[in-house]
């Protein structure tokens, strides 16, 4: 009787005190008092994730997970969609527990929730910050709406090996960038105030080094030395962290012989003591356990180097749950460090405001008008048609005029379940706008649209299976290879311009999609083969989540317009771009090489001791391929608009800087053309002599900017020692006094060039 009472009392302190959570002090106070009254098993509970399984509305009781959230062994619970599920699980933690500590609710929202936004990558080619930042906000309008409070986003690897399919879900390749999008993505899921009921926790991931995977090849072996580490790959976990994220999420690799899970160094020493982390640390979908078969031991040896290393959250493995209490009594790991988890996971609830209201995410009456509004969806499609980048556009053949008959070719044009591209897991794809349903839209009676489906996506049946799991079909025809192009180009012989919309179905990139041929399938291109062979114009619209190797189409096909998968609103925003209601204005962020054997190829690259400098391709001794140039068929930051800019020469206000000043770096940058539009100008630095080598150019700042027709604006940017400042080899961060570079220019290949000293 006594101890109810105590925990009764404990209890009313716990959730009275915790309404004043602007005192971070309090806070920990009220997780310390907690902890007290928290069985071992209790704590343990506080570190499981498990997946939420299904069940059906109105049968959470009876569901798997039931008895254990009544017995405090649940922590957390991810991807359950709808709120009425949600609050009744919710309901027996908070009425059935002994504790009634609420739960965590997580879930993927990746780039966005039903109203689905560009892929990630996509999305990082509008280069724009505070479009990113909105799209994360409306992402967690709508999930916290439906009661949500955790979003396993943003995804910040940095990658620059178009083999690996998750590089569609970050930001490209470059780490100055993929910090800016890092920080914009993190304050848009969390806001200025975590506890309002309209922001969610954000846990940017996988921390670390996950795009580095060996060959491309999903969840492979990372090796890398630690300046590349911090120079390149580490910037934009940093930024998130920098930004405020309220948790990270450990990646599946190996880092230096350890897997990332259990790698103390860099979850502790980096993340909480280098970077002054306070947020908890999730491992990824078995993380744990899959670290049995990297080889470093048993559930139970594993389990506890996981929370030794400073790992909290055990997501669905469940080997924290069952095997800590025994390492405890085996004396290899202490309950202070057990509780140090919990307290950490506790916290993140308590700043969530989960403790007065475990209910605050389940308001039915906010529910029925905030997701997949008219508005949201207005925003995804004014941001899908800022993803897309002109790769080509030959004789202006861009943008297409209504009217005439305009055909409509290939297996991704009329593919609704396939716009919002990969991790849409809250989306209903049959509400997706396909692009001839786009097309119809925006041409009415102006224009006919005619439609074939020219090929497959592949010819083999089992290589489209594979690329199609989870409902997205691309509805397969069973005809012949030749009989479904044969068709189409009957069709194309009497249209005026042929649209073809070929590329990769969704699930050729993201998790474990991994290809090692990154061209378009052979079948696909036999089509725009054919079509071309007609005479009429061709533009080819691009679906990818990666980059692609399409130097033949880029020599062949006059006009292409690469369009990622841009979301629900996919196919009216591409008419919106294609008819020339918007001018493109996105700009890629990963190198397109000319073939896969190129791969990893980025801007940012070392010199080497025998660079080809301006010489061409091929020159013996020299480091350089026999069969293929060094070039991309596209470089970093490269994408067109329908109008035309041209920029004047850079002018420095100093030609010397001391560490303390700045220097402003300016041009003039005009739109020549008769369209008004965007232009992305980048400035790119390279640090001459150092002590360690260093890149011949690295982004330092950009600036979008909108122009009229005929309009010229002078452009500036200021450059501040931090921007010169690196990693050397000792790991310490700071500049070096020597001969600086700058760049200013419309994409990494195509600048203008001044020098200055840094004294
Ligand atoms: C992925 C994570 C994801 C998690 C939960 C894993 O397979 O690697 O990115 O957040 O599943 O769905």
């Amino acid at each position: 009787m006594k101890a109810a009472l105590f925990i009764f009392l404990s209890l009313i302190l716990v959730i009275s005190c915790s309404k004043k959570q602007s005192d971070k002090s309090r806070i920990d106070q009220r997780v310390d008092s907690l902890i007290h009254l928290m069985t071992l098993e209790e704590k343990l509970g506080q570190l499981n994730l498990p997946s939420a399984g299904d069940f059906v509305t109105g049968q959470a009781e009876n569901s798997n997970i039931a008895k254990k959230i009544e017995k405090g062994l649940v922590g957390g619970l991810f991807n359950i969609k709808s709120q009425k599920k949600i609050r009744e699980v919710q309901k027996l933690a908070v009425e059935k527990s002994r504790l009634k500590i609420p739960l965590l609710f997580g879930m993927d929202v990746i780039h966005g929730y039903e109203t689905v936004f560009p892929i990630p990558l996509g999305l990082s080619c509008s280069w724009d910050m505070d479009l990113i930042k909105r799209s994360a906000r409306i992402a967690a309008q709508e999930a916290s709406t439906d009661g949500i409070n955790w979003t396993f986003s943003p995804m910040v690897d940095i990658a620059r090996d178009a083999r690996w399919g998750r590089i569609a879900e970050g930001s490209g390749e470059d780490p100055y960038l993929g910090s800016q999008i890092a920080k914009a993505m993190v304050q848009g899921y969390q806001g200025d105030d975590l506890t309002a009921n309209n922001t969610i926790m954000s846990c940017v991931k996988h921390y670390a080094l996950y795009g580095a995977a060996e060959a491309g090849r999903d969840y492979n072996t990372v090796d890398m030395s630690r300046i590349r580490m911090y120079n390149d790959y580490f910037p934009p976990y940093k930024a998130a962290v920098d930004a405020g994220v309220g948790s990270v999420m450990a990646s599946f690799n190996e880092i230096d012989g350890i897997p990332a899970t259990a790698n103390k160094w860099l979850l502790t020493d980096v993340l909480r003591q280098q970077w002054g982390f306070k947020g908890f640390i999730v491992s990824d979908y078995t993380g744990i356990n899959e670290m049995v078969a990297h080889g470093i031991g048993d559930l139970q040896t594993v389990s506890a180097k996981a929370l030794d290393a400073g790992l909290d959250m055990d997501m669905v493995g469940e080997g924290m749950l069952t095997t800590l209490q025994k390492s405890l009594k085996e004396g290899k790991i202490t309950e202070a460090q057990i509780d140090d988890a919990c307290g950490r996971i506790l916290k993140a609830k308590f700043k969530l405001g989960l403790f007065d209201d475990p209910y605050k995410y389940c308001d039915e009456n906010r529910a029925k008008s905030g997701i997949f509004s008219e508005s949201n969806r207005a925003e995804a499609r004014a941001t899908a048609t800022k993803s897309f980048v002109l790769l080509k556009n030959k004789n202006n053949l861009l943008p297409i005029k209504k009217g005439g008959i305009i055909a409509l070719v290939g297996p991704l044009a009329d593919a609704k379940e396939n716009m919002t591209g990969t991790w849409a897991v809250a989306a209903d794809y049959s509400k997706s706008i396909s692009l001839l349903k786009g097309l119809q839209n925006e041409v009415g009676d102006e224009a006919k649209i005619v439609y074939a489906k020219g090929s497959n996506l592949y010819e083999d049946e089992i290589l489209e299976a594979n690329a199609t799991p989870f409902g997205k079909t691309l509805h397969r025809d069973k005809r012949s290879a030749d009989a479904i192009r044969e068709e189409a180009v009957r069709i194309a012989r009497n249209a005026d311009v042929i649209i073809a919309a070929v590329g990769e179905s969704a699930e050729m990139s993201g998790e474990a999609s991994s290809r090692s041929d990154i061209e378009i399938p052979d079948t696909q291109k036999d089509l725009l083969k054919a079509l071309l062979k007609t005479g009429k114009p061709v533009v080819l619209v691009l679906f990818t989540g990666r980059p692609l190797a399409i130097k033949w189409e880029e020599e062949n096909v006059p006009a292409i317009l690469n369009v990622w998968f841009g979301g629900s609103e996919a196919g009216d925003a591409i008419a919106d771009v294609l008819f020339g209601d918007v001018n493109p204005s996105g700009k890629l962020t990963t190198t397109f090489p000319q073939n896969v054997g190129q791969v990893p190829l980025y801007y940012a690259h070392k010199n080497t001791g025998r660079p080809l400098g301006d010489a061409k391709w091929f020159q013996k001794f020299r480091s350089n391929y026999l069969d293929v140039s060094n070039d991309p068929v596209y470089p970093f930051g490269f994408g067109l608009s329908y109008t035309e800019f041209s920029y004047g020469e850079i002018r420095l206000s100093v030609n010397e800087m001391s560490s303390t000043d700045s220097l402003t770096a300016s041009i003039d940058v005009t739109n020549k053309g008769s369209h008004d539009g965007d232009e992305v100008v980048q400035l790119y630095i390279h640090d001459v002599v150092g002590s360690v080598t260093r890149p011949v150019k690295e982004l330092k700042g950009f600036k979008k900017i909108h122009f009229k027709a005929g309009e010229t604006k002078s452009m500036s940017f200021t450059i501040h020692v931090n921007d010169l400042s690196f990693y050397k080899s000792d790991l310490s961060f700071g500049y070096e006094p020597g001969k600086f570079e700058v760049f200013i220019g419309t994409n990494s290949r195509d600048v203008k060039k001044a020098e200055f000293i840094l004294k």
